[in-house]
């Protein structure tokens, strides 16, 4: 049984294979967070708790002259308001009354077979017989209320023993007569009362999504948030703590990962105690909630794991519980298409000839499926007009999109095709005729992003026309596959259609209208292969990889800077997801030159494509890449299914940048490397290896040398010949792909 409550003590226990997790109910109702770390063996973890008079921290009226005990240094599970615990707090509430308090005590718990769902937004999905890897989920719900102001509040958890993940959400009610107003809304809050811990998390901007950053918690409140209405390129919704000495083979991390494609917020405070405290959940500047008597209110779900083992540890739990949970089951057994994508190759200036014409090139090459960008629709031959006319462009198109989907499939490949549902142009039919749903502030004139606006996704009538145009459009050409755009920041929360008081709304139902769209959409078209976009990796977030199996990285497909943001990436998910291309050199973002074979290895690590003119390369390239792709397949199912590994940090400013990937069964590895500087008179490039059997025998295909197991990981590997051959066949940016085979 992974969770188990003990009546006596109050105590709830979640076990995973490599984890406990502990609350336990006090005596006067207060569901306290006890610990979350290795396991221990079911020990009641409330020893560590010592109730000292800390001054200035009051008490409940319960316990009266009992000073210890103040809910201003006890460890919670989830924080009420305005009732004494003056630290970050889960929940800011105002009362019909204009009273901000909320009292949150023990009511009731449950315990399930099974894995809970949530009604409208993405969650990890329990065994339910379309699972790629079976895994029998447990679930506890507790109940805490507040009596006075009628408010109840359900704390999901969802145990997954063999992945070491358990999940977490939180449903409120409104129990009583009058409305509550919710301005702020949690999904975890979770006290660590002792150790020293670094934060680390993944900014970043247009082009360079998901870089690491590592700083320690200090006493003050760290904030992780994106206002953009999407999750963001800025800061993704995802962090970890962990303890100062962690690196990526040692020591312990926790993992918090918001599955949410919105406005979100994650806090860290250290507190006068030295007590840490991490609250993630909706960001709150704008957002004000009316959940009128009887409303249910629903905080998106987070996915927590922890890691004894370093961080490597911690990325391969996410990896594993992300390809086999949060994507849908049928992407797990799937090989996807390795792609051509025109967008780099023509930008808006195409027409059927030019298209068919990559086509022919991209069949030969061995690719299978072509994907229409943007510029097909409307009389969009620039980035100024036509978004929301989801017409096909006859001019540019004739016999339109279904002419040309043929000519693809005629030429043996899958047809994919871009939309960008969520916006609007001012120049675009579809504002002339309805200038209400476009998100704007009545009397204020838009803030107008690449000459866009954004649709009001919180109306039914913006989905249902979205729903329609693209339905007909999937269906008449017979769409396999659409890249799902977003291409600018939120502003002007506002929508036409709710009430003045109900604004504060705008952010969180913009993303459940998203959410809805993208479900009836799926459900129309169950076989539709989504790959989620915005502007690059804009909204890469496990919400969206809930509907959409990949999603593009970046916008930036410069490979050297592709190395530092696909690594950012890994920490949280699996390179199964991460859309990857080789594009053209010098590359259009950056200017910077490089070899296809450095361009090719860094793609490979994703679900690999090309994004550039095949009617402008010669037979040498051409060459290269079949070779490409027929190693992409080969190696398909260890890239895809085989456990990752950073072999390198970026803390230990290395010149070089290495990876791995090794089969579950350790019968081979691929490893990467490519460097990243040049070097006279360089050190050696180092890695130790993992993922071997220490007894097995190894070799590197096309070598002649046997490696111990336990020889490559323990004592490394030295990239000695790639140094050697620099000098010979001079790179910018040499590279090399290694495969390891167990031979005995
Ligand atoms: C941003 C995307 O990330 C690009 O790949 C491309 O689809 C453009 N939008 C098209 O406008």
């Amino acid at each position: 049984m992974s969770i188990v409550y003990n009546q006596e003590a109050k105590l709830f226990v979640l076990s995973t294979k490599n984890s406990e997790y502990q609350m336990k109910v006090d005596e006067i109702g207060i569901l306290q967070h006890l610990y979350y770390g290795a396991p221990v063996g079911g020990m009641d973890m409330s020893y560590r708790l010592w109730h000292m008079d800390r001054g200035f921290s009051g008490n409940p009226y319960e316990y009266q002259d009992d000073r210890g005990k103040s809910l201003d240094t006890l460890p919670q599970e989830f924080t009420g308001a305005n009732v004494g615990d003056l630290r970050i707090s889960s929940l800011s509430v105002r009362a019909a009354n204009g009273s901000r308090s909320c009292d949150l005590r023990y009511k009731s718990h449950e315990i399930l077979p099974g894995k809970y769902e949530l009604e409208g937004l993405p969650y990890v999905r329990g065994n339910n017989g379309t699972l790629a890897v079976e895994e029998d989920a447990q679930s506890l719900i507790i109940t805490l209320e507040d009596t006075i102001l009628g408010l109840e509040v359900k704390l999901l958890y969802g145990v997954f023993e063999k992945k070491d993940v358990i999940t977490r959400a939180m449903i409120m009610t409104n129990r009583g007569k009058e409305y509550i107003r919710i301005n702020k809304l949690s999904s975890v809050c979770i006290d660590f009362p002792y150790g020293r811990y670094d934060l680390i998390h993944f900014h970043g901007r247009h082009c360079m999504e998901r870089q690491m950053e590592r700083v320690p918690v200090n006493h003050d409140i760290i904030s992780i948030q994106s206002k953009r209405g999407m999750s963001s390129h800025h800061h993704n919704p995802f962090v970890i703590l962990c303890d100062e000495d962690t690196n990526q083979t040692q020591g312990n991390s926790w993992g918090f990962m918001m599955m949410y494609s919105g406005n979100h917020k994650t806090e860290v405070e250290k507190d006068f105690t030295d007590s840490t405290r991490l609250v993630m959940g909706l960001q709150n500047t704008n957002f004000a909630w009316r959940l009128e008597a009887g409303d249910s209110l629903t905080a998106p779900e987070v996915i927590m794991t922890y890691a004894a083992e370093g961080l490597n540890q911690l990325s391969r739990n996410y990896h594993h519980i992300i390809r086999e949970n949060v994507v849908d089951a049928k992407y797990y057994n799937l090989e996807r298409p390795v792609l051509i994508n025109n967008w780099e190759a023509t930008y808006f200036d195409f027409n059927t000839e030019k298209i068919l014409d990559i086509a022919d090139q991209a069949k030969d090459i061995g690719i299978d499926m072509l994907v229409l960008d943007d510029g097909w629709f409307g009389k969009r031959n620039n980035d100024h007009t036509s978004l929301g006319d989801w017409f096909v462009n006859e001019e540019k198109l004739p016999g339109g999109l279904k002419k040309l989907a043929d000519g693809v499939r005629e030429r043996g490949m899958k047809f994919g095709l871009w939309f960008e549902p969520e916006m609007i142009s001012e120049d675009s039919d579809l504002f002339r005729a309805h200038p209400d749903w476009a998100m704007t502030d009545p009397e204020r004139k838009p803030m107008i992003s690449r000459s866009q606006m954004v649709l009001d996704m919180s109306r039914k009538d913006v989905q249902d026309y979205l729903f329609e145009r693209m339905s007909e459009i999937i269906r008449d050409a017979d769409i396999y596959y659409v890249k799902w755009d977003f291409n600018r920041s939120v502003a002007n929360f506002y929508s036409r259609e709710l009430p003045t008081d109900r604004q504060g709304e705008v952010a969180h139902r913009f993303i459940l209208g998203t959410y809805a769209l993208l479900d009836r959409l799926l459900k129309e078209f169950p076989n539709l292969m989504i790959e989620g976009c915005a502007g690059g990796g804009g909204r890469f977030d496990a919400g969206m990889l809930f509907y959409c199996p990949q999603i593009w990285t970046s916008d930036d497909t410069d490979p050297i800077a592709r190395l530092r943001i696909q690594e950012g990436t890994s920490y949280g998910y699996p390179v199964s997801t991460m859309g990857s291309h080789v594009s053209a050199s010098p590359n259009h973002q950056t200017g910077r030159q490089t070899s296809l074979k450095t361009r090719g290895i860094a793609a490979m690590s994703g679900t690999f494509g090309y994004e550039l003119d095949l009617t402008k390369i010669s037979e040498e390239e051409k060459e290269l890449m079949k070779q490409q792709i027929k190693d992409f397949r080969k190696y398909y199912w260890l890239i895809q299914h085989g456990e990752y590994y950073r072999l390198t940090d970026e803390r230990d400013q290395n010149y070089f940048t290495a990876w791995e990937f090794s089969g579950a069964d350790a019968s081979e590895a691929l490893v990467n490397i490519v460097i990243t500087d040049s070097h006279a008179n360089p050190e050696l490039p180092w890695v130790k290896l993992h993922g071997l059997d220490p007894e097995g025998w190894y070799m590197i295909e096309g070598g002649d040398r046997r490696y111990k197991g336990a020889a490559l990981m323990n004592g490394g590997f030295v990239f000695g010949q790639l140094i050697e051959n620099m000098m010979k066949e001079p790179d910018n940016y040499p590279s090399a792909q290694y495969h390891f085979v167990k031979v005995g």
